[in-house]
Order: C-alpha cells, then structure tokens, then sequence
C-alpha cells in the first residue's frame, strides 16, 4: 500500500504539536535535518527530534542531508528515529557501511538517499542492506520547488532492481509532490511520498492525504 509521509520542514514550528496532530492520518512523519555544509540551509535536529518523539507514536522518518552522517547514527536513534536515511554523497563508502551497520545493530530501519544527479546504479552494492531508497525529485535543501520529471527513469530503474532481487526495500521519493507528480512518481514504482508544502500550504491536511493516496492508488 502508498504511503504518505508530509515533511514537517513546510509545518509553523512555534505550533509544532498542533501541526503534527493535523497529519496523524499519514503514515510517516517526515524530518529533515540541514547542516548548512551538505546542503545550503539548516533546520531543525535532536532536540526537536525528542520533542516530536515525545507527541507523537507515529513512525519517525528521518532525513539527513548533513556531512559524515555516521557521526550522529548514535544520537538520533536514541532521539526516537525508526528510519534513519542518509546520503550516499555524504561520506565515503566505508563509513556508509558502517552507518548502516550501526543503524541496523541498533534495531532501526536505514535508508540511503540520492541527489538529483546521483546515478541509481551507484546503490546497486548496499541496495540488499536497505530498509528503503529515498529518491530527491528537487535539489535538496529547501521545500516548495517544481518536481523535476526527469528523475522518473531512476524510480523506475530502482523499482525493477528492487523487484528483480525480490527486496522488502521500500522506493521513497521526496520533493515537489503534489497529485499530479504523485501520480507519475507512482507509475514510476515509488512506494512512499514526501510532502511537504503540498500538505502544509493544504488548508484540510487530511483531505491533502487523503488525495495524494488516493491520486497514487489510481494509478498502480
Ligand atoms: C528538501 C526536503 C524535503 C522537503 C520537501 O530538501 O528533503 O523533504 O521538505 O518539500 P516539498 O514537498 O515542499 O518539495
Ligand atoms: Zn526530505
């Protein structure tokens, strides 16, 4: 079944329980952490993330775009993160392993993400290590960009590789996500969808939910 994950980074901070309890019907919380090395912003990070973990039993989706992630694998998973993702471009192979080891040996699921002009053959030696693959559909950084329609073909090669080695992983896209770029991210063979300002901007934030799940499912 799709799954809705609205990303927190579009929500009023200064009203965090209220906005978190306004998208309880999804399935992921979305959390995105910025260093301003990795990417050109910063946002929000372990404190929040306790806070968060605090209110709300939903599964926590954790979204690092900072630099020498395996630094922190440690305190964001005592934090309260289920899924910890992190960015193939962040550090060098041999701490990749290992942060996926750690995160693993911790009980919690691991996902790696992709730049925009990252390959997606680049993940064919962890993609049996993987809990889900998270594909960037914007440069990331900030929320509110346009969908860039030319990373379908790596959804849809990531979803066959999946499918060929028979993997659990789930295919988890992030960025300008709305019901109409749902719809192609579905047909592309993602199973998870990041929204953030599609969801928050929403004045019925479940009536948001409800009609990117709905705008997916039409289309498998
Ligand atoms: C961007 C973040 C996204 C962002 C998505 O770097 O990773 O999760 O919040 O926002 P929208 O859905 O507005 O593109
Ligand atoms: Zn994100």
């Amino acid at each position: 079944m799709l799954k809705i994950a609205p990303s927190i980074l579009s929500a009023d901070f200064a009203r965090l329980g209220e906005e978190i309890r306004s998208i309880e019907t999804a399935d992921y919380l979305h959390f995105d952490v910025m260093d301003g090395l990795f990417v050109p912003n910063i946002s929000i990070g372990i404190p929040v993330l306790q806070s968060v973990r605090k209110i709300t039993d939903m599964v926590l989706d954790v979204h690092l775009m900072i630099t020498d992630p395996l630094r922190y694998v440690s305190d964001f998973l005592s934090a309260g993160a289920d899924i910890l993702v992190f960015h193939i471009e962040s550090q060098a192979p041999d701490k990749t392993y290992e942060t996926i080891r750690r995160v693993r040996a911790q009980g919690a699921r691991v996902g790696l993400s992709l730049r925009p002009k990252t390959p997606w053959d680049i993940l064919l030696p962890y993609l049996d290590e993987l809990d889900l693959v998270l594909v960037m559909t914007v440069e990331p950084g900030f929320g509110g960009q346009a969908f860039m329609e030319d990373q379908l073909p790596k959804i849809a090669a990531l979803r066959r590789e999946i499918d060929r080695r028979g993997l659990k992983c789930e295919l988890e896209v992030d960025g300008g996500i709305n019901p109409d770029t749902a719809r192609l991210c579905v047909e592309a063979g993602a199973d998870v969808l990041v929204a953030g300002s599609a969801v928050f901007k929403a004045p019925d934030r479940a009536a948001m939910i409800a009609s990117l799940r709905r705008a997916g499912e039409g289309s498998r």
